[in-house]
C-alpha cells in the first residue's frame, strides 16, 4: 500500500504524542514553520531543509508513491506508511540522509504501483518524525522541500529508485501576484469559518503566509479537493496560474458549503417555527384558562348551537344537530373526526331551512316580464303563462280541494315539472331566469349532463373522506333559499351505469310524493323539496328517461328565423352587449346587412346564442377605438363585420353551389338535438363489382337505410334509365360527412337514393333542393320528424325548395309564415316523384338522359324523358363514363 495521508487526523496526532506537541504543531503551521526554517538556515545545522540548491540533492532518491495525496513542497504532512516495501524505503531513509521522493499515484486502488502508475512529477521531501504504531504500521510527519520531475528508473527493489530533476517554480513579482494571493486567502478563510470544526488556530496561521507560492500549496494542502486538482496544481509552472486555479477551487467550495448552510438553515427554520407555535398555543391556553376563557373548542361548539337556533330546522334535523354538536364538544380538537363533524354541522347549519321569498303570483306581471325579456315565442309564454295560473289557483283554493293523497287528478297535478326542449341558444335558461323574476323567486342552476353517478345528485355518504351533499342541496345553500326556481340543465345527458340510477334519485327529488322528505346520503335528515318550483332543460326528448318524460310537461323551442333574430338582435342582445362593454347607446349601431351577415356568414346556428357573441365581440372592438380616442360612435355595416370578425366561417350558399356542381352529391335535411341541419350525402364509385361501403357519422339504423335504399336502386335500375351492369362493374361508397351529430334516424333514405341515382346517371341534383324522408323497399316515401327545424335548417343554409313526404304536409302549419313564403314545398309519395324534382335532366351534350332510351317501365321520369331526344342516345356511353370518371377524381 502507497503511503496515504494520516487518516486520523491532526488532533490526533498531537495528542498521540504529547510531549512532542509543541514541535510537532510547529512543524504543520506554515507560518511556524517558516519561522522554523529561518532558524534552521540561522543555526547552519546539517538539516537538508536549509539547502538551497540542487547541488544539495542526490541525483538518485528513493520514491515513496502516495495514495490519493499529493505532498506540496514548503508544507508538513503526517503520512502513515503499512506496505512492506515502502516500511523498508522509510527505515533506509530515516537511518541516512531523509531525503526521500514522494509522487502520488495515478490510481488509488492501486496496492502497489509501479513506475508507471506514477504522476510525473512529485515533492522531494524530509522525514521529521518517525512513531510506530502498535499494529506495526509507520506514521511520519514529512516536510516538502522542492518540485522534481521523475527521470528514469534505477531500481524497483526493494523499493523504487529514480533519477531526479529539480523543477522550481516560475514565480512572478508584482501586484497581480500578491492580489491573486491574497484572494486565495481571503476565499480560504471564508471557507474555513463556514467549517465550525475547522481549528481557528490553524485557520489563522495558515491565512498569515504572505509569499504567494507558499499560499498557494498550503491552502491547497489544507483544501479538500480531487487528486486530479492537486496534482494539477502542484503540476502548473507559474505561481499566478496556480494560485487561480485554486481560487477557482475555492469559489467552488464556497458556494457548495453556502448553499448547504441555507438548506440546513431553512429546514431549522422550519422545526423552530414549528416548535414556537406550539409554545404560543399552548400559553394562550394556560392564559384563556387563567381568565376563565372558554377554550377555543368550546367556542365552536357555542357557535354551532347559536347557529342551530337561527337556522330553525324541522325537528328531526335539529335533534340530529345538536346531537352532533354534542359529540363534538367531547373530542379532542386534533381528532380527524372532529373535522368530519364540524364540516357535516357547517353544512346542517347554513342550508336554507327557513329561509325563503314571499311568492308573486299575479299573472299579469308575470305575462309583463315574459314580454320584456323575450323576444316572440308567443306559444311558449302562453303555455308558461298557463301553468303559473293553473299552480296560483291550486294554492289559492287548497282549502276547497280534498288533500292530493286523496285525489288523484290533483296529485298528478302537482307532480308536473316543466320541460324545456331546444337546441342552444333559444332561450331556454332565460325563460328559466324570468320565470323566476316573475314570482319573484331567486333562481338557481344546476347542470346534470354527464352525472353517472346518482351520489352527485343524492350525495355521498359521510363515513367517505371528503364526501359531500348532492348537488340539489348545494345549490340551494349557495342560493341561500328553499323556494327557488331551480332550474336542471341537460336532463337528457343523464347516464347510468353500476353507480347507480341517477335518474331514479332525480325523480325522487321532482316527485312531490317524495321530495318533501328528501334524504341527502350526506345530510341523513331530511330536507322538503317541495317549495321549489323545478324547470328542466334538454336538447332533445329522446334521451329522456320514460318515468322522468311523463312526469313532465314538455314545450318545445325549436330555433329562430333570420328575421326573428334580426329583432332578438336589436331588441335585446345588442342593447345588452352595449352595456356589458360600458358602451352608450348611441356610440354603435348595427345595420340590418350587417346582422344579416353575421347570421348568415359567422354562425350556424337554431339559437342566438353565437350571434349575441359575435356582436360582443363586434362591441369589444369599437369599445377599444372608442377608448383610445379614434372614434365617438360607429355605424356596423357588412364591411365592418368582415374587418372586426375576420374572414366568415360559413358560406353556405357557396358551399351548397359548390358542393352539389357534381352528380352524386345531394343535400339531405337532419334533425339533431342542436337544431336541424343540412348534410350532404355523397356517393362515388370505382371499378369493382357489387362492393358498397358507408361511412361518415352514421349509425346502424342510417346504415341500414342506405342498404335498402341501394336495394331499391338497384331493383329499379332499368325503370330508371340506369345502366344495368353498373352495379356488376362498380363498387360504390357512400359517405355521410357530418357537422353536426344527426340523429341516427331513417329520414336521410330518399337523400340516398337520389345521391346513388344521380351518381350512376350522372345527373346532379337542381341548385338549391334539399329533401327529407324514409323511404321503402318498393319506394314509397314516408313521413318523417322534425319538420320545422329541418325547414328552418335549409332556409338558413340558403336552400330554396325543399321536398318532404306527403303525410308531413300538416307540419308545415309550425313553420314561420315568413319562410313559408319565400320556400318552395314539394310533397311527395315515392322516390320516383323525388327523383323527378331533384335531379336536373341531362340535356346537354353530357347527357346520359340517353339512358332514358333504354327501354322503361316505370313512368316516373315524365319531365326528363319529355326533354330526352333520340339523337343524343349515341353519347350515352361516353357520359356516363365521364360521369364516373369525374366520381372518381372527386
Ligand atoms: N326570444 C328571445 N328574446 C330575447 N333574447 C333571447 C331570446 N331567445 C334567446 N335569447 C337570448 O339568447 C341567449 C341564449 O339563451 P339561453 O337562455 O342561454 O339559451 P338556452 O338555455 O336555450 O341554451 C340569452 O342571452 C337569451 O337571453
Ligand atoms: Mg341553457
Amino acid at each position: 500500500m502507497p503511503a496515504s495521508r494520516w487518516q486520523t487526523g491532526l488532533n490526533e496526532l498531537l495528542q498521540w504524542n504529547e510531549e512532542e506537541e509543541n514541535e510537532l504543531l510547529s512543524l504543520i503551521m506554515p507560518s511556524m514553520l517558516s519561522r522554523f526554517q529561518k532558524k534552521d538556515s540561522n543555526s547552519s545545522g546539517s538539516d537538508p531543509s536549509q539547502m538551497s540548491t540542487s547541488a544539495k540533492y542526490p541525483d538518485v532518491l528513493p520514491i515513496l508513491p502516495l495514495r490519493g495525496v499529493v505532498v506540496y513542497p514548503q508544507t508538513a504532512v503526517p503520512l502513515t506508511v503499512g506496505q512492506p516495501r515502502s516500511i523498508k524505503l522509510v527505515d533506509e531513509v530515516v537511518g541516512g540522509d531523509k531525503l526521500v521522493g514522494l509522487v502520488a499515484a495515478t490510481n488509488p486502488e492501486l496496492e502497489s504501483p509501479g513506475p508507471n502508475d506514477l504522476y510525473r512529477v512529485g515533492t522531494i521531501a524530509v522525514v521529521h518524525r518517525l512513531l510506530r504504531a502498535p499494529d506495526g504500521t509507520l506514521r511520519l510527519l514529512v516536510q516538502g522541500m522542492d518540485r522534481f520531475r521523475l527521470g528514469e528508473f534505477v531500481a524497483e527493489e526493494p523499493y523504487l529508485k529514480a533519477k531526479i530533476e529539480l523543477a522550481p517554480e516560475l514565480v512572478e513579482e508584482g501586484l497581480q501576484i500578491d492580489a491573486l494571493a491574497r484572494n486565495a486567502r481571503d476565499q480560504f478563510q471564508q471557507i474555513t469559518q463556514m467549517i465550525p470544526s475547522f481549528p481557528e488556530e490553524l485557520a489563522g496561521s495558515i491565512t498569515s503566509v504572505e509569499d504567494p507560492l507558499q499560499t498557494a500549496y498550503t491552502i491547497a494542502n489544507f483544501q479538500r479537493m480531487d487528486i486530479k486538482d492537486s496534482q494539477e496544481i502542484l503540476e502548473i509552472d507559474s505561481v499566478a496560474e496556480k494560485l487561480k486555479k485554486l481560487i477557482g477551487l475555492l469559489v467552488r467550495e464556497a458556494e457548495v458549503l453556502q448553499l448547504g448552510q441555507k438548506i440546513q438553515n431553512e429546514a431549522r427554520g422550519e422545526i423552530e417555527k414549528v416548535q414556537r407555535e406550539y409554545f404560543l398555543r399552548e400559553q394562550m391556553k394556560a392564559i384563556q384558562k387563567e381568565l376563565g376563557e372558554k377554550d377555543e373548542q368550546a367556542a365552536e361548539a357555542e357557535e354551532f348551537r347559536k347557529k342551530i337556533e337561527e337556522a330553525k330546522m324541522p325537528e328531526e334535523a335539529e335533534k340530529q344537530a345538536r346531537h352532533e354538536v354534542e359529540r363534538l364538544s367531547r373530542l379532542p380538537s386534533a381528532a380527524a373526526e372532529y373535522g368530519v363533524i364540524r364540516g357535516y354541522l357547517d353544512w346542517l347549519v347554513s342550508l336554507p331551512w327557513s329561509k325563503g321569498t314571499e311568492d308573486n303570483l299575479d299573472i299579469a306581471h308575470a305575462r309583463g316580464i315574459l314580454d320584456k325579456d323575450h323576444y316572440g315565442l308567443q306559444d311558449v309564454k302562453e303555455r308558461i303563462l298557463e301553468f303559473l295560473a293553473i299552480r296560483k289557483l291550486r294554492i289559492e283554493r287548497k282549502d276547497e280541494a280534498k288533500a292530493p293523497s286523496e285525489d288523484k287528478i290533483r296529485r298528478e297535478r302537482e307532480g308536473v315539472i316543466l320541460c324545456f326542449v331546444g337546441p342552444p341558444g333559444v332561450g331556454k335558461t332565460s325563460l328559466g331566469q324570468s320565470i323566476a323574476r316573475a314570482m319573484g323567486r331567486k333562481f338557481v342552476r344546476a347542470s346534470l349532463g354527464g352525472i353517472r353517478d346518482e351520489a352527485e345528485i343524492r350525495g355521498h355518504r359521510r363515513t367517505y373522506i371528503g364526501s359531500m351533499p348532492g348537488r340539489i342541496l348545494q345549490a340551494l345553500r349557495r342560493i341561500e333559499s328553499r323556494n327557488p326556481v331551480f332550474m336542471l340543465d341537460e336532463i337528457d345527458k343523464l347516464t347510468f351505469d353500476f353507480h347507480g340510477d341517477p335518474a331514479s334519485a332525480l325523480l325522487e327529488v321532482l316527485d312531490p310524493e317524495q321530495n318533501t322528505e328528501f334524504r341527502d346520503n350526506y345530510l341523513e335528515v331530511a330536507f322538503d323539496l317541495s317549495q321549489v318550483f323545478f324547470i328542466t332543460t334538454a336538447n332533445t326528448l329522446e334521451t329522456i328517461p320514460g318515468p322522468l318524460r311523463d312526469r313532465m310537461e314538455i314545450i318545445f323551442l325549436s330555433g329562430y328565423t333570420e328575421s326573428e333574430k334580426i329583432a332578438i338582435a336589436n331588441g335585446y342582445l345588442i342593447p345588452r352587449q352595449i352595456r356589458e362593454n360600458s358602451l352608450r347607446e348611441n356610440e354603435i349601431t348595427f345595420t340590418e346587412d350587417a346582422l344579416r351577415k353575421i347570421i348568415r356568414e359567422y354562425t350556424r346556428e337554431s339559437g342566438v346564442r353565437n350571434l349575441e357573441r359575435k356582436i360582443g365581440a363586434v362591441c369589444r372592438k369599437v369599445a377599444t377605438h372608442i377608448a383610445e380616442g379614434e372614434v365617438e360612435e360607429a355605424k356596423i355595416t357588412a364591411v365592418l363585420v368582415e374587418e372586426y370578425l375576420d374572414h366568415p366561417i360559413f358560406q353556405a350558399t357557396e358551399e351548397l353551389n359548390q358542393r352539389t356542381s357534381m352528380p352524386g352529391v345531394v343535400p339531405g335535411l337532419a334533425w339533431t338535438p342542436y337544431g336541424g341541419d343540412v348534410l350532404f350525402v355523397e356517393a362515388t364509385s370505382m371499378p369493382g363489382g357489387k362492393g358498397f361501403q358507408v361511412t361518415g357519422s352514421i349509425g346502424n339504423v342510417m346504415n341500414e337505410s342506405a342498404r335498402a335504399a341501394l336495394s331499391f336502386v338497384r331493383s329499379r335500375a332499368k325503370q330508371l334509365g340506369l345502366e344495368t351492369d353498373f352495379f356488376n362493374k362498380s363498387d360504390i361508397h357512400l359517405h355521410i360527412p357530418s357537422g353536426a351529430q344527426p340523429k341516427d334516424g331513417p329520414s336521410a333514405g330518399v337523400t340516398i337514393a337520389t345521391s346513388l341515382v344521380s351518381l350512376i346517371s350522372g345527373r346532379k341534383v337542381k341548385p338549391h333542393v334539399g329533401m327529407t324522408g324514409e323511404i321503402t323497399l318498393r319506394g314509397q316515401v314516408l313521413p318523417i320528424g322534425g319538420v320545422k327545424e329541418k325547414v328552418l335548417a335549409a332556409h338558413r343554409n340558403g336552400l330554396r325548395t325543399v321536398i318532404l313526404p306527403k303525410r308531413n304536409e300538416n307540419d308545415l302549419d309550425d313553420v314561420p309564415e315568413e319562410i313559408k313564403k319565400s320556400m318552395k314545398f314539394i310533397y311527395v309519395e315515392t322516390v320516383d316523384e323525388v327523383l323527378d324534382s331533384a335531379l336536373e335532366t341531362n340535356h346537354r351534350r353530357s347527357n346520359p338522359a340517353d339512358k332514358r332510351s333504354t327501354p322503361r317501365g316505370g313512368s316516373a321520369d315524365k319531365s326528363a324523358g319529355s326533354k330526352q331526344t333520340s339523337k343524343k342516345k349515341p353519347t350515352t356511353r361516353k357520359t356516363k363514363t365521364n360521369g364516373k370518371s369525374t366520381a372518381r377524381r372527386r
